[in-house]
This record gives structure tokens, C-alpha cells and sequence, in this order.
């Protein structure tokens, strides 16, 4: 029998660039798939944003990639998946990968007694996403969440080996150092960048868990289950909502190989622009 081919690209989307990690694990796992990555410029950072704002931010981007024709949405953004997956599965006709559940799972499975850590950004953190997602899997899990906001900027900086970036660090793993944690989760696009300095800070007894390689690994199992992968060959197309000062030097440090064509959107072809304008009443 023939096995089933689904030619059509994988969406993915993250705030910015920081997504492209996530990009780096899924052409690893699916060579031959296509990939349509949305990067959110214009509006980022979404750590630091609403439930509202991000979700409303989440369901445009989606169908901005779902009017291309894509078989699947990944969310790499950890803000993103945190807040909006399930607006986004109630929404959409295609099925959403997001990265909280497939990182919990891996986290779960690499501790023995339960001792888990979390990274993320001020909103991860807040929305509670990863605690819940692990209570569900482990409930006697113990989790101890750090949000640390300045190690974004820093990385997009390329501050990577920087000793402010080591001491910012071991300022934020205070709580998590003392909690002889088994996993530790980077709940955030960024922090792969990062992994050489967590793990000398913490030492060979913390599994690191990369929340863009595990939702790689699910939307490629997702794929198979649906008798949905592709034979190649594959094309990827770079979409951003506008073009950012070193984009192409940090696209390439998150990719890890020099980025193809970058596409920046005319912003009147984004379907936000659709809405009509809020008219505000002065004096009314
Ligand atoms: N991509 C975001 C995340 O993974 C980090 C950058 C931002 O705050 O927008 O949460």
C-alpha cells in the first residue's frame, strides 16, 4: 500500500526569531518537510504582554499561516503556547502543536522523585502553564518556576559568554540551585543559546529539557500518527511583520547556518489589518 504524502509546509510562529530554534530541531527530525515560520517583529516581546493581547496577537499570525495552505501549527513561542493554545485548538481546522506539553513530558520522564525546574519569561511564568501541565502528568511533582526577563535581550545581543549574563544567571538560579532539582525546563525559544551556562551552573545531575526540540519531536509523531509527512523536497519561507536591526546575525545564531530569503510582510497583507479601527469618543 502507499504510504500517504502530505505536501504541504508545517506553520510555525513565534514573537520574533527566537522560534528558529524550534525551526533548527524540526528540519532535523523532518528533513523533507516544508516550513512556513512567521516571526513577529513588530510586536515583540510577548513575555511581557496580556493573556488577551498574546491570544489576540496568536489567532492572527495563525491565520496569516493558515491561509498558506499548512497541514499543522507549531507554537514555539512558549508566551504564545502558555496563553493561546487553546483559543488556537478551538479556533483552528489544522491541529496545533505548542510546546508546553511535549517539554512537561520529557521534564516528567527525566525525574525520578518529581524535582522539576522552569525558566521563562515574566509571562510564562505567570499564566502557571508549565505547573499545570506537569500537575496533570506527575501530580505529585514539586516545581519550582523562575522568570527570567533579562536573558532575551541579552542573548539577541550576543552576550552568550558574557560574565553578565553568568552572573544575571546565577542571580536567577538561586531558588532553582537549592531545590536539587532532577529536570529543568527552558521555557523559552532563547534559552537553548544558553544551554553550556545552565548546565555548568548547575551541574551534570539536572537534565536540561528543550521545549522547541520536544514540540519538534510531537509534531513529528503527530505527523506520522496522520499518515501526513512529506517526501520533500522541502521549501522554507521566512515570514517577519518587519525587519529589525541584526536580524540576519541573530536568525543565523538561533538557526545555527546562514538563513535563506527572509520575506518582511507588507503589513496592509496581514489579516489585523482587516479589522476596522476602535473609534474613540472625546468628551462624550
Ligand atoms: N519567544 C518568546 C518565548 O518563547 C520569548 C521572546 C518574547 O518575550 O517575545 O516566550
Amino acid at each position: 500500500m502507499p504510504v500517504p504524502r502530505d505536501s504541504r509546509a508545517i506553520g510555525v510562529f513565534d514573537s520574533g526569531l527566537g522560534g528558529l530554534t524550534a525551526v533548527r530541531e524540526l528540519c532535523r527530525a523532518l528533513p523533507g518537510e516544508s516550513i512556513v515560520y512567521f516571526g513577529d517583529t513588530a510586536r515583540l516581546p510577548y513575555g511581557t504582554k496580556s493573556r488577551d493581547t498574546v491570544t489576540r496577537f496568536s489567532l492572527e499570525i495563525a491565520t496569516f499561516l493558515v491561509r498558506r495552505n499548512i497541514k499543522c501549527l507549531l507554537v514555539a513561542c512558549n508566551t504564545a503556547s502558555s496563553y493561546a493554545l487553546e483559543s488556537l485548538e478551538r479556533r483552528l481546522e489544522v491541529p496545533v502543536v505548542g510546546v508546553i506539553e511535549p517539554a512537561a513530558r520529557a521534564a516528567v520522564a527525566q525525574s525520578l522523585h518529581g524535582r522539576i525546574g522552569v525558566l521563562g519569561t515574566p509571562a510564562t511564568v505567570a499564566s502557571r502553564a508549565y505547573p499545570d501541565a506537569i500537575a496533570k502528568l506527575a501530580p505529585g511533582a514539586s516545581v519550582i518556576s523562575s522568570a527570567c526577563p533579562l536573558f532575551v535581550p541579552l542573548i539577541e545581543e550576543g552576550w552568550i559568554d558574557h560574565p553578565v549574563l553568568r552572573e544575571i544567571a546565577t542571580e536567577y538560579l538561586i531558588e532553582v540551585r537549592a531545590a536539587r532539582l532532577e529536570s529543568l525546563i527552558l521555557g523559552c525559544t532563547h534559552y537553548p543559546l544558553i544551554a553550556p551556562l545552565l548546565h555548568d551552573l548547575l551541574g551534570e545531575g539536572v537534565q536540561l529539557v528543550d521545549s522547541g526540540a520536544e514540540a519538534a519531536r510531537a509534531t513529528a509523531l503527530l505527523l506520522r500518527e496522520r499518515g501526513q509527512l512529506a517526501a520533500g523536497p522541502a521549501r522554507h519561507q521566512f515570514f517577519l511583520s518587519d525587519e529589525r536591526i541584526h536580524f540576519q546575525r541573530i536568525a543565523e545564531s538561533f538557526l545555527g547556518h546562514e538563513l535563506p530569503a527572509i520575506t518582511v510582510v507588507d503589513q496592509t497583507d496581514l489579516p489585523w489589518f482587516e479589522r476596522p479601527m476602535a473609534i474613540r469618543e472625546s468628551g462624550a
